[in-house]
């Protein structure tokens, strides 16, 4: 077993996954594998990432765990669900003020959401939570808000569930700095309490504009709050996840998953997380679209 593997098992096992292999696959693994393929962004015109993304290897002797039966084939027809929006399109356009987000830079962007007061929330958190990570990330997170720990940091995911998504990431071969980590909302709201759908539209076009900078290859959509968000439905995780959707209508595709929270109550769903960042990473080596 090559030390890359050896390491990706050690995570998939810290995450609470069993890795079965096939016996006669232990003299299969002896030769060093394939270099695993690193993805960069041929289609932009913009520099490339200072960190690729390099994908672990590819499938060497694993036998799927149990779940992966249930899940969907990574292979086939990705059909998108046929969503129904819950909100009319106009609900959606910004208002004229916010309108102009969709031109502004990086850091212009940051400062107007240091200073966003469209909605109550920023009375009563400590500080905005921008985002993090590469900002010519291929792959792109999105959750739901800040909690208590990300208020104070003013990083998303630096929690218990933060620790958890590091290490499902590590699991996908990726560090967290090579993604870019964002949140529905960027500020957190009191008791933790769901967003409410008008903070989220308000902050949409940052969210908005981020993801046009970022023009990411993927987005993983994780939890119930991201996923209806993003994707405009009230239809369960359960039912989004496990296959590609497009990111409105652009042609990015989207994958939904599981929260990490949800994972940490629940840890009898990691299998099919584990299946659905799979399936993103197989996105990610241009296998699945
Ligand atoms: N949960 C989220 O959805 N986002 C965070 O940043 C932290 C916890």
């Amino acid at each position: 077993m090559s030390m890359d593997e050896a390491t990706r098992r050690r995570y998939l096992e810290t995450i609470g996954i069993t890795v079965w292999q096939r016996r006669d696959s232990l003299t299969e693994l002896q030769p060093e594998p394939a270099k695993p393929p690193v993805l960069d962004k041929p289609q932009l015109a913009s520099p490339p990432a200072p960190e690729p993304i390099v994908a672990p290897p590819a499938e060497s002797g694993e036998m799927p765990p149990a779940w992966l039966d249930e899940a969907p084939p990574l292979e086939g027809d990705w059909e998108p669900l046929e969503i129904e929006p819950v909100v009319p399109e106009e609900a959606y356009q910004a208002s004229p003020a916010e309108s102009d987000v969709a031109g502004l830079d990086w850091p212009a962007l940051e400062k107007r959401v240091k200073g966003c007061r469209l909605c109550q929330l920023r009375e009563g958190c400590t500080q905005t939570v921008f985002g993090v990570g590469n900002r010519q990330a291929d792959l792109l997170i999105i959750g739901e808000a800040p909690g208590a720990d990300e208020d104070r940091q003013g990083e998303p995911f630096v929690g218990r569930a933060g620790q958890l998504l590091n290490e499902m990431l590590l699991a996908m071969g990726l560090k967290r700095q090579q993604v870019f980590i964002a949140n529905i909302l960027k500020c957190r709201p009191p008791g933790n309490r769901d967003p409410r759908s008008e903070e989220a539209l308000k902050c949409e076009p940052y969210l908005l504009r981020q993801i046009a900078l970022i023009r990411p290859r993927v987005i993983l959509s994780v939890g119930r709050i991201s996923a209806q968000n993003l994707l405009k439905t009230e239809i369960a995780v359960g039912k989004l996840r496990g296959r590609i959707h497009n990111f409105g209508s652009s042609a990015i595709p989207l994958v939904v998953t599981y929260h990490p929270a949800y994972l940490l109550r629940s840890p009898e769903q990691k299998g099919k997380a584990w299946a659905d960042l799979q399936l993103a990473l197989s996105v990610l080596r241009g296998v699945a679209r």
